[in-house]
């Protein structure tokens, strides 16, 4: 049997050693690297008792070392996951934007953004990919959320974050996943607060189960985060808190009058301007949201849809879109966009229903996010 394949970049401790001890555990066949040989030996010493490992000492950002992952990686048949998961904080302590050494900030974009795009790359160029693989990009929330003295680093995951993205549009055929591992007791978590005790973080090993759903599951290409991938059962199921009814309509003004005047449904909320109109109306448990054509387009455009949503449009709301949307997709639905972050601070994504199930008429999935800040 041939075993499958990982490649994990930033190996030799934190996540990428961790990830590297589970998937030995189960069998796979690992190629490692970090810049450190000493700490990589140590590793490859560690997990040959438990499998085939080949751990290659470079720097990711040095294309002569890619080109020797990647031809391993080909000699081995190709690699069923691939984890960009090294990466660099910058410069300890965190200066703000204002003060940032520019070249400290160009060698956090090539560690951080640049290398991993230019490992898939080389992998691409030798076939070294196989057909079903996973590519995994490791990000942070530090990539979404603006943190006040995360800029470097920060910007940094929000390119690699917005370039995964572009790269699951531009091959819908393969599965990249761009994943949070959240807040772990490492190296760069501590180079991140230099001094302070952070033993109440988590261990890498507790974000190590999201990482296999992705490995080993079939979830759609997408941004995702250990902690919630890794709950227990009935905890990962996305509950659906209210559902809308999104009607595109001709004469709003008439619709508007016949809902809103005339079954008397109370106005929740309204976006009015001299082209785009909609407002959203209760209705019981549901809400029924008219909209008109132009403002049915300017939705259509931000969640990305290429297909016009058509008259009526199903919109829940749920607890975790991804999950949401997962199970959609495991019951036949169609994704017509990636996951996209509103100006609203709600995460959408639009879904046909599977043939036979009101083709017509699409589904919207919407997930509340609420900015947070970083614990200093
Ligand atoms: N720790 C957290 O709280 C946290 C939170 C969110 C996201 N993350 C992300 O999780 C991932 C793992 O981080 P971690 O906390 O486990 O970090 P870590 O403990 O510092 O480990 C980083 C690993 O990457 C290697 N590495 C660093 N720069 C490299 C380079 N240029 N070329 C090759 N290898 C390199 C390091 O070895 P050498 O130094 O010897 O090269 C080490 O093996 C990163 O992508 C990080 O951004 C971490």
């Amino acid at each position: 049997m041939t075993k499958n394949v990982a490649l994990i970049t930033g190996s030799s401790r934190g996540l990428g050693l961790a990830l590297a001890r589970e998937l030995a555990q189960d069998g796979w066949s690992l190629i490692l690297d970090a810049r450190g040989s000493a700490a990589l030996q140590a590793v490859e010493r560690e997990l040959t008792a438990i499998t085939q490992v080949i751990a290659i000492a470079g720097d990711i950002t040095d294309s002569a070392h890619r080109v020797q992952l990647a031809d391993t990686a080909h000699k081995l048949g190709g690699v069923d996951v691939l984890i960009n998961n090294a990466s660099t904080l910058g410069i300890s302590p965190r200066p703000n934007l204002l003060e940032y050494p520019l070249e400290g900030l160009e060698t956090v974009f090539r560690t951080n953004v640049i290398a991993p795009l230019a490992l898939i790359q080389a992998l691409n160029a030798v076939s070294a990919l196989k057909s079903a693989a996973r590519i995994i990009n490791v990000t942070s929330d530090a990539g979404v959320e603006p943190y006040a003295g995360w800029g470097g680093y920060g910007a940094s995951k929000a390119a690699f974050e917005h370039l995964s993205a572009i790269l699951a549009a531009e091959r819908p055929d393969w599965r990249i996943y761009w994943i949070d591992p959240g807040d772990m007791q490492t190296q760069m978590h501590q180079e991140a607060f230099p001094g302070e005790d952070i033993s109440d973080r988590a261990l890498p090993e507790e974000s190590v189960p999201g990482f296999l759903r992705l490995i080993n599951g079939d979830l759609p290409s997408g941004r995702y985060q250990a902690s919630k991938l890794s709950k227990p059962n009935q905890e990962v199921q996305s509950q659906v808190r209210g559902m809308r009814l999104t009607l595109t309509v001709a004469d709003f003004e008439r619709a508007a009058a016949l809902y809103r005047d005339g079954l008397g449904l109370p106005v929740i909320d309204q976006w009015i301007d001299e082209t785009s109109k909609g407002v959203l109306l209760g209705a019981g448990t549901a809400t029924l949201e008219l909209v008109n054509k132009a403002q049915a387009a300017e939705v259509d455009a931000i969640e990305g849809s290429k297909i016009e949503a058509g008259q009526a449009r199903l919109a829940f709301d749920v607890s975790s879109e991804q999950l949401a949307a997962a199970a959609l997709i495991e019951h036949g639905a169609t994704a017509l966009s990636n996951a996209v972050l509103t100006s609203w601070h709600h995460l959408n994504q639009r879904f046909q229903a599977p043939h036979g199930v009101h083709e017509d008429i699409q589904l919207t999935l919407s997930e509340v996010v609420t900015p947070t800040t970083k614990v200093e």
